[in-house]
């Protein structure tokens, strides 16, 4: 049975996506079967994925979604929606998604089990894999809801900066409340520091003030993410870091890929 984690922060650009599609790749380079489903109607993990254009593709999770709200589930054909990619020696499975998620949004607020809807589709496939990885779009709506109701963990990147830290109160907010009211297993697997200016006394600051903060309640892990440019650059060409190279950086040197695999270490490890 696969063990899903969301990747949640309603705060945007804290590097959400850049951690589904490279803990996804480092996963999957540890022998892991991974399903990586984007959750935001930006499509930038699909992007990841190797989709130019995210909203001309037809089978989607939001599309998957409205299905299952409109018809009887048993019309609906997950596997119509899963696609493969092959990059190197990583396989991975992923579900897209585009711009039609905002129609999911106002669907579900009258949908039966409207917090429901992802759990019972990634049900239906949760067998095949080791890791579901969901990579949700900025926002605590509805969308957000049903991705913490259909996770085992919600693994939290944050930016080093005050307005960053200072939403984490509201998130691990809703987050308990989601425990309370709608899925008690649900589990925090961690808060990960992305795209850190190791050099800029303020940055450094702030992981001291957020790792004093929670560290009793909440694993904050001890590794940040550096803020490095070919980083951007890989999310560009649709390479996860643990295959990219360019002028400077040689294939499986990136510093960054070193961090999110001891990260896939660590998630293996706390299973
Ligand atoms: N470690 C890093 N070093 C440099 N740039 C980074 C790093 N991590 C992420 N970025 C860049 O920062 C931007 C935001 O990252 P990302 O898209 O992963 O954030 P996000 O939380 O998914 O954003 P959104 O909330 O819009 O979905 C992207 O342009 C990405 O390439
Ligand atoms: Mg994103």
């Amino acid at each position: 049975m696969a063990k899903t984690i969301t990747i949640v922060n309603q705060k945007g650009g804290v590097g959400k996506t850049t951690t589904t599609f490279n803990l996804g790749a480092c996963l999957a380079q540890a022998g892991k079967k991974v399903l990586l489903v984007d959750m935001d109607q930006q499509g930038n993990l699909t992007y990841c994925m190797g989709h130019e254009s995210p909203d001309e593709v037809r089978a989607t999770i939001a599309q998957l979604m409205l299905q299952y709200i409109a018809v009887d589930e048993e019309e609906c054909r997950v596997d119509d929606y899963i696609f493969h990619r092959n990059i190197g020696n990583i396989a991975m499975d992923y579900m897209t998604c585009n711009v039609e998620m905002a129609s999911v949004e106002t669907a579900l607020v009258n949908a039966m089990q409207r917090e429901q809807i992802l759990k019972l589709i990634l049900d239906e496939v949760k067998e095949r894999y080791d890791y579901i990885l969901l990579d949700c779009g900025p926002s605590l709506g509805l969308t957000t809801m049903n991705a913490l109701v259909a996770a085992d963990s919600a693994l939290i990147p944050l930016k080093a900066e005050k307005l960053s830290s200072l939403g984490m109160e509201l998130l691990l907010k809703n987050i308990m409340r989601v425990k309370r009211r709608l899925n008690p297993s649900l589990d925090i697997e961690g808060i990960l520091f992305c795209a850190v200016n190791k050099t800029y006394n303020e940055d450094i600051k702030t992981v001291h003030e957020v790792k004093e903060r929670f560290e009793d309640a909440i694993n904050v892990y001890d590794f940040v993410v550096p803020a490095l440019t070919h980083v951007s650059h890989s999310v560009r060409d649709q390479q996860p870091l643990v295959v990219f190279s360019e002028s400077g950086i040689k294939k499986g040197e990136s510093p960054v890929a070193d961090i999110y695999n001891q990260l896939a270490q660590e998630v293996i490890e706390n299973e």
